[in-house]
């Protein structure tokens, strides 16, 4: 009897031991906050970076990871892909939309089911649901692209008139307002007082869009300046073309290479995001500058706020003026963009392990 008792008693401590084991897994497992994190293209190397980067450090932070590409840039995609993960009870979303005014309505559903939603890189307009915003000094990527072509033709100084043409990214995305206002904001003045001439009288910011910040649309607008303007080597000088970023330079300098353009008498030509493509063309000579945005950075900061959205504690931002997206402003965490030439390429993106030298070999 006292034995039957004793196997008993240590099998019901065994069936307890497993249950409360199994028990301990599972809350663990719901205990796992998901994240989501919706990413405009993947035909674009910086998003491919950022992803990765925001997986893998969200990863390391303990979280479980919803991540999706919206195609080549394509809207429904997005919005299909940010309404699973509303369904799929993501905890916080973190969006790099493609239109930033195409997410108002899906953005409704975050809401009501109080899921905070981080603006990435690019901020959302009109959707009270965006919670935080954190990006780059987009207006400080401008004025450090103005400022190059300013400096490079010493327009300070220098008699001129000097010829320019001006590129920007895809007008539904709000950065670009900021890119492109920088940059004018430095180079306006002188195309007021005749110094810098842009002959194909396109300095709108429409006009000087580049749709999807497309590297095909950038070559065809700027092929057709060539041909309208009678820009080339032994043609009409061009001495600089102002492009808010790497992938629409691309395709300047694809259509400036085919117009006969060698190093030795390149216009002088901005970029953003150090591209490999970008800077092998900096090491060629045929890019000027880049802007280099170090996306660990981002992504870090971005983690952060996860963090302390989750915890409940304050959530580190540095802006509380300047990005309103509509339904009021947004408090923005602002990373600082640094300059990239030839000169610091190594120290920036080799030392800091960013890239391999393998990486940039021509
Ligand atoms: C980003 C740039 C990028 C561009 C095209 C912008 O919103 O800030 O870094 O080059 O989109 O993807």
């Amino acid at each position: 009897m006292k034995r039957t008792l004793t196997i008993l008693l240590v099998l019901l401590m065994a069936v307890a031991f497993v249950y409360a084991q199994g028990s301990k897994e599972a809350g663990a497992a719901s205990d796992v906050a998901k994240i989501g994190v919706s990413m405009p293209t993947q035909s674009l190397q910086r998003w491919n970076q950022d992803g990765a980067n925001m997986k893998s450090q969200l990863e390391a932070a303990g979280y479980k990871v919803d991540l999706q590409f919206a195609g080549d840039n394509d809207i429904p995609t997005q919005v299909a892909q940010l309404e699973n993960m509303i369904m799929g009870n993501c905890r916080v979303l973190v969006i790099a939309s493609i239109d930033g005014s195409a997410l108002t309505e899906v953005l409704k559903s975050a809401k009501e089911k109080n899921i905070p939603v981080i603006a990435y890189d690019r901020l959302i307009m009109n959707s009270n649901a965006v919670t935080y915003y954190a990006t780059f000094d987009n207006y400080k990527v401008g004025t450090i692209q103005g400022g190059f072509i300013r400096d490079a033709l010493d327009l300070e100084h220098a008699k001129g008139p000097f010829n320019i043409e001006l590129f920007t990214g895809s007008s539904d995305d709000n950065n670009v307002n900021f890119f492109f206002g920088g940059a004018m904001s430095i180079l306006k003045p002188y195309i007021d007082s005749g110094k810098l001439v842009v002959k194909s009288g396109q300095t709108t910011l429409a006009q000087c869009a580049t749709p999807n910040w497309s590297t095909e649309e950038a070559q065809k607008r700027m092929e057709n300046l060539v041909t309208a303007n009678g820009y080339g080597p032994k043609g009409v000088k061009l001495d600089a073309v102002l492009s808010s970023n790497d992938s629409v330079a691309n395709g300047i300098t694809n259509a400036l290479v085919a117009a006969g353009y060698t190093k030795s008498n390149f216009p002088i030509l901005t970029g953003q995001d150090c591209d490999k493509p970008a800077v092998k063309n900096m090491l060629q000579g045929i890019q000027s500058m880049s802007i280099f945005k170090d996306t660990r950075t981002l992504a870090s900061k971005v983690v952060g706020m996860v963090n302390s959205i989750l915890k409940g504690t304050a959530v580190e931002v540095n802006d509380t003026k300047t990005y309103n997206n509509g339904t009021g402003v947004v408090p923005s965490y602002l990373c600082d963009p640094v300059f990239a030439t030839v000169d610091n390429y190594k120290e920036l993106l080799i030392d800091s392990g960013y890239y391999k030298e393998a990486d940039l070999k021509i």
